[in-house]
Formats: structure tokens, sequence, C-alpha cells
């Protein structure tokens, strides 16, 4: 039996994985856990407790006292707020994640590790439509060059210390739960919040950026899937590229407006459209589908409906 520990439980990741988590190994064996207080859900739903992952002492007795035998560690400084204070957002996104593979390497009932990379691990020089999972990186954000830094540890440790740890280079995540906090995929769900809420989107982003995006439940399938796919048919010790649905603004606005006919929306790009133009616009996910079956659910119609259902139902 699996004992989980989720770090970054509040967030928007954690906030639905650690649901979907619950459902499969029992309420009682997902641990979340955050500096911040979660929803109601998360702390009633199973034990909750705020933990700092930074702080390694505490993480470790958490971790030996609770037998736990899977960590997912997904608390970062996402890309916009990284830019903001690069030094911290380094100190925060590379500490935590040592502190969690030398545990996993010190503590044998730890088996497996999750961290989340992401597309910012590419920058400008890298080809941008169907981005190859092994390509030119040069990422220009902190942000990027911690995932990509993080990637190359997680490699590391796999192949030094042999510490399961497995990683998805997510795109853009459009979820209903929990908003994500200053990243530059954040317009594609404050747009809806803004369509239900003002009719009206003041966006950060110019009309035609691609970025490729996924539906936080196709994400949630992926991360479990890859975490319960077998050793043996992983072929990728860093991150699998995965691609969802590639999408712009303007797509995005007509999309929902189709539902919200008086629905408007102004572009008034900030220091986001940078970070964005130096980002793929669609990625070839085709290992991730080969080595675990990676599929998706949701497409740009099928989300969008979804989406305007359920934040719908938070202003009823
Ligand atoms: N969605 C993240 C961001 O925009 C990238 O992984 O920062």
């Amino acid at each position: 039996m699996d004992r989980i520990l989720v770090i970054g439980a509040a967030g928007q990741i954690g906030s639905d994985l650690v649901t979907g988590l619950r459902k499969i190994h029992g309420a009682a064996n997902v641990y979340a856990t955050d500096i911040k207080p979660a929803s109601i859900d998360i702390v009633e739903g199973g034990p909750f407790q705020i933990l700092d992952v930074m702080d390694d002492k505490q993480l470790i007795h958490f971790i030996i006292r609770h037998k736990i035998t899977q960590i997912y560690h997904l608390a970062a400084v996402l890309s916009g707020n990284a830019e903001k204070l690069p030094v911290q957002a380094w100190d925060i996104n590379m500490r935590s994640l040592l502190n969690v593979l030398e545990i996993a390497k010190m503590v044998d009932d730890v088996k497996k590790v999750f961290w989340p990379s992401s597309i910012a691990v590419f920058g400008p020089t890298t080809s941008r439509v169907h981005t190859p999972q092994l390509t030119v990186m040069e990422p220009i954000t902190v942000y990027g060059i911690s995932k990509l830094a993080g990637e190359r540890w997680c490699d590391y440790y796999f192949n030094k210390f042999g510490v399961d740890v497995r990683s998805i280079r997510y795109p853009g995540l459009i979820s209903y739960k929990t908003e994500a906090g200053g990243g530059t995929t954040d317009y594609s769900v404050e747009i809806f919040y803004e369509a239900i809420r003002n009719q009206s989107y003041e966006c950060f982003l110019s009309e035609n950026t691609a970025l490729p995006m996924l539906f936080m439940p196709d994400a949630i399938r992926a991360t479990i899937d890859l975490m319960e796919a077998d050793r043996e048919k992983l072929t990728i010790n860093s991150a699998y590229n995965l691609g969802g649905f590639s999408v712009t603004p303007k797509k995005l606005y007509q999309e929902i407006q189709a539902h919200i006919p008086d629905f408007k929306i102004q572009y008034n790009p900030d220091f986001r459209q940078a970070i964005a133009d130096s980002w793929p616009q669609s990625i070839d996910d085709s290992i991730a589908k080969r080595d675990w079956g990676c599929r998706y659910d949701y497409d740009l119609k099928k989300m969008t409906v979804e989406m305007l259902r359920e934040i719908g139902k938070k202003w009823d």
C-alpha cells in the first residue's frame, strides 16, 4: 500500500491531483501539505498539514514518521513571478527539489518521486512548432533555467543513486478549481473568470500568441499514468514532452464568445509577451504516447464547455 506526500497541495495542480490520488489510494493515504492553507475539500477530505519543503529537517521527519512511499513535489515560483525576484525564485525552485531528491536517496521507504517540469525549458533558439523531446534548450527565464537544471538533477539522481524520479514538461494548464499565480499561460484561466464575471477581459499576451495548453483532467490522468507505468518502459529519465492542444488568445476568445456573445477582449501585452514568444507553439509528445500511452480527452471546444459550466457554478 502506498503512502503519498503531496507538496504544494494548495496550488493549481495540487488541488486537483490530491483529489485524484485520494480516489485511487484512499483518502487516509494521501498527505496533502503546503506552506499555506488549502481549500476545504483538501483539508477535510484527508490528512492536511502545513509543511515547508525548504525546511529539510521538518520534511525528513514528516516522511519517516508517516512512512511515505511516493512524493509529488509541486511547489514552485512560476515564470512571471520568478522574473521579479530571480535569485529568490532560483533558490526556492532548486533547493526544494534537492531537498526532496536527497531524502528520496536516503530514505528506503521512498520508492518514487514526481516533479513537474515545463515547456519553459525551451527558448528562442528552439524550433517552436512541434518541438521535439530532444532539441536545443536555451531558456531565457529564471523559471525555465531552474526547470532545465531540475531536469538534469532528476536524471543525475536516477543514474547515480537509482532514485526513481519521473517528470512531465507541462504545457499551460487550464483548470477551474484553483487559479495558478504568476505564470505566463495564466491568461487562459483568467479569461474564463472575466468572461463570466465582467463579459470583458484585458489580455496580457497579443492575439496571435500560440502556446500549447492542457486541460487539468488530462494533466492529472497523465501524471498518475506516468507514475504507475512500469519503470522498464520509460526511456526518458528527465521529463516527458506533453502536447495537449495549441491555442492563441484570439482563438480562445472566439470559442468563449460563441457561448457568451457580449464578451469583449482587449490586448495589452506586458513583460510576459517576451516569455511567451520564447516558448514552443506546439509540442511533439510521441515519446510519452509510445512509452506510457499518454492520451487526451479534451480539445479546445470540449474544455471550453466544461470551464464555462464549472466556473459559472461559482457565480450562481
Ligand atoms: N504555466 C507555467 C507558467 O506560465 C509554465 O510552466 O509559468
